[in-house]
Formats: C-alpha cells, structure tokens, sequence
C-alpha cells in the first residue's frame, strides 16, 4: 500500500513544503521591508512575545527597517502618523480588533474593550461615552472623590518623610481607589487606608498570567493538555479578591448618579448583570494598572537627581499662582506629555485585520486580514525630526510652537480614533 511508505510521506511533506514556499514568496507582504526568515515564519516574534520582549525586538526591527517592517508571513508593523490614521481611524474607528483580545474577555463576557467589531462595539460604547465626558467627570461629586484620594496619597508621602515608601503600591492604589469611585461610589474602596483592600489591588496590579494565556491563544489544544504542569511556570488569570468585590460592588443600590454602574443600570440599556459586572472589572484592570504605571514612570523620572531643575520649575509653576486649574499650567502639561512619551503603559502593538480587499498603508499594498499594528514606543521615538534624541526625557520639547501639531499627531499613548482610550480625560 503507498499509503504507509516513506517515499509518500517525504513526498507529500516536500510537495506541501514547496506549496507553502511558493504561497508565502507570492504575498504582497513579500515587498514590505523586514527580516527575509519573517516572510515565512513569526516564530521569532512568538519567542520575543513569550519572553516578553515583542515590544522592544519590534522598536529594533523600526530602527533597522523603518516606520513599515514585515514581523510575520502574516503580520505587519507600522510607526508613522499617516499609518495610525489609516489603521486606527479610518470610517470612526478603524480595522476591527484580532482576536487576540478574547485574551482579555472577562467572565466569559466581551466587553467594549474586547468586541471585535465596528459595530458591537459602538453601540457597548454609545452606552458608556456618557459617564467619561468631561462635563461628568469634572463635577463636584465625582471630583470631590478625587481630591480626597489625592489627600491620602499626599499623607502617605509626608508620612514617610525621613523613612521610605514604596511608590509603585502608594500610585497603584491612588489608582485604584479612584477607578472604584467612578465606577461604584458609594462601593468604592479605600486602598489607601485599608489593608483589605490593598490586597485586591495587589491581586491585579501584580497579575502575570500573559505567559499562560499566550499557549491558550496560539494553542487551545496543547494548553488544555499541559495545562496542569504549565501552571508551575506560567501562572493563569486568577484575581478571586477582585472578582468578588465587583460582583458585589456592581450589584450595590442606588449607586451615584456620576457613577458609570449607574448608567449600565439604567432600563433602556437592558444590560445583564453578568456584562455589567465584566464591564466594570475590565474598567477597573484598564484604569489601575494604566494610571499606576504611567504616574510611577513619571515619578521615578522625576526623581532622578538629573530631574532636580524639573522639580524647581514644576515647584515653581504650581507656587507662583496657586488658584490655577491644574490643566492650565504649561510646564506641568508638559512634564506629563513627556511622561506618556517616554514611557507610554500600553507600550505594545495593538492588532487589527486589514478589511476586506485589502488597503494601501504607507505606499505598500496589504491583503485583507493581514495583522497589522502600531506601537506607542515606537510613534513616539522612530520619527527623530518630530522627537529629537527620542529616548531624551524633554519636557521642553512639548512647549515650542514650531512642530506642536506633529507631535500632538504623533501622541499614541491612549490610542487613537473611535477605539482609543475612553478614560482619557
Ligand atoms: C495613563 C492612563 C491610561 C492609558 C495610558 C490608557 C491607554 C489606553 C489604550 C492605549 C487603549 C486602547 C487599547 C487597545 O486598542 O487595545 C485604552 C482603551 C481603554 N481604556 Fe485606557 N488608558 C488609561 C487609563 C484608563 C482609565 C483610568 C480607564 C477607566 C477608568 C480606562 C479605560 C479604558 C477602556 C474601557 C478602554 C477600551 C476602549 C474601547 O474599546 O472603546 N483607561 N486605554
């Protein structure tokens, strides 16, 4: 029988060898500039994502290449402002998401960060635009949270003058605390203040799971079968604290009118409470670990003894004129876009499809359903005419006149377009 002779398997292995040769050496990705092995495999990118290395080894591959490189026979990078117009913002909110983000489903549920497309997408966000608008979150009673919170850090700190404090849970729990505010209150908590409640905290701020949940995404089978021995080396998702509080905060009474849970509630919506629930811990994780990092990047830099001239003039700024809105101070403005410059949280690629019948992005022609990406690290440094000695912390360069709307064009810290970070304000 031919059937169980080598010579049918090696030639029936050569034949798909060759197929697959030839069907990879006839994409048009073939044109993009990148590495010659990526054209017919991503195994290299996978390795640098499972050592969590992707964002770095993509930014070298920009510096080799160029604003587009080639990262996989099916995957492209891009760094240029014209590129995140196109992928991010073209027809409100650009290509629909990969379904790399069922990584982040939570209950089982998609939430608006994790519906694929336009649509679902737009109608989750129509629903929840309202609690993020500047006109809710800028009155008393929201604000008034805020400010009490800012008061307990600010005690911590001069608490622990003369002794230590660690900063990184001081800032994840500000954090914390007023996500929880916007999202529940009065079932917002006090992280601060309580031992209790810094554990939740701790639970999501200090999750890695990404390991895990990467064998789950490019191998479901072999995940359910090594699964048990995986867990020694790459721990699952499990955050129990947080998971209990949220379905116990969001099933809270008459919870304030700013709150976000408030407007999940209302009857028009007719949410379940299992999406209210998902909605809200996917709020809760996007706004801890985000504003945490951000504000600790910014700090640790600020804390540099090279920092010392920056922390006279912020001094000085906030000193000079101490009845100014915080968002009318120039200098400290501009500290913080050099803080989500430098150091942007979500510092990854954020994938998309290419549509269908494909799109021209940067001059090169990319089939449908092609992934493609842009990453905040590299918008922010690959364009060195906008960003001059882009790895420079600079506060100055967000205060000249001259290139401000380039730079503003550049900024990918919160994403862009439809899609783009809902928590921004
Ligand atoms: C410095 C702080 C923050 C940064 C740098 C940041 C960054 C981002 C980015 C880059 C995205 C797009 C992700 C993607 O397309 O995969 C995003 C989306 C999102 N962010 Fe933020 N974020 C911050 C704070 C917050 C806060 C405080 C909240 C909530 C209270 C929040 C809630 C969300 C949500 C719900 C989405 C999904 C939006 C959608 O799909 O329409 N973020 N954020």
């Amino acid at each position: 029988m031919l059937l169980f002779t080598p010579w049918f398997w090696l030639s029936a292995g050569g034949f798909l060898a060759v197929a697959y040769i030839v069907k990879c050496l006839s994409s048009p990705l073939r044109k993009l500039p990148g590495p010659a092995y990526s054209i017919f495999t991503s195994v290299v990118l996978k390795w640098h994502e499972f050592h969590t290395n992707r964002t770095r080894y993509i930014h070298r591959l920009h510096q080799k290449y160029g604003p587009v490189v080639r990262i996989g026979p099916n995957e492209a990078a891009f760094a240029s402002q014209t590129a995140v117009k196109e992928i991010y913002c073209s027809g409100g909110s650009g290509y629909d998401k990969t379904e790399f983000y069922d990584l982040f489903k939570v209950y089982g549920r998609r939430t608006m960060f994790t519906t694929l497309n336009k649509e679902d997408h737009a109608r989750r966000r129509r629903i929840l635009a309202d609690r993020y608008a500047n006109s809710n979150v800028m009155r008393q009673p929201s604000l008034n949270g805020i400010v009490h919170r800012s008061k307990n850090v600010l005690k911590r700190c001069t608490e622990s003058v003369g002794g230590s404090l660690d900063l990184y849970i001081a800032l994840h729990a500000y954090a914390f605390d007023c996500v929880t505010h916007h999202l529940f209150h009065p079932y917002g908590v006090d992280s601060l203040q309580s031992e209790k409640d810094e554990e939740i905290m701790r639970e999501v701020a200090f999750d890695d799971s990404l390991q895990n949940r990467l064998v789950e995404f490019y191998n479901p089978l072999l995940h359910k079968v090594i699964g048990k021995v995986l867990y020694l080396f790459a721990k699952p998702r499990e955050t129990p604290l947080a998971d209990d509080f949220v379905l116990s905060a969001s099933g809270g009474e008459s919870p304030a009118v700013f709150t976000l849970l408030s407007r999940m509630r209302e009857k028009q919506h007719d949410m379940e409470q299992l999406d209210i629930a998902a909605e809200s811990l996917d709020h809760m994780a996007a706004g801890i670990d985000t504003t945490g990092d951000a504000l600790c990047f910014l700090m640790w830099e600020l804390s540099q003894p090279s920092s010392l001239h920056l922390q006279r003039r912020l001094q000085q700024e906030l000193t000079q004129d101490p009845d100014t809105q915080f968002d009318k101070l120039p200098f400290l403005e501009a500290v913080v876009q050099e803080g989500l410059r430098c150091f942007p949280a979500i510092p990854m690629s954020l994938p998309r499809y290419v549509p269908r019948g494909g799109r021209t992005i940067d001059g090169y022609f990319v089939p449908e359903k092609t992934v493609v990406s842009c990453q905040a690290y590299s918008v922010h440094r690959i364009d060195e005419r906008v960003f001059p000695e882009p790895d420079k912390f600079d506060p100055d360069r967000w205060l000249e006149e001259e290139g401000d709307a380039e730079r503003k064009r550049l900024s990918f810290a919160f994403a862009n377009g439809g899609r783009g970070c809902i928590g921004k304000q």
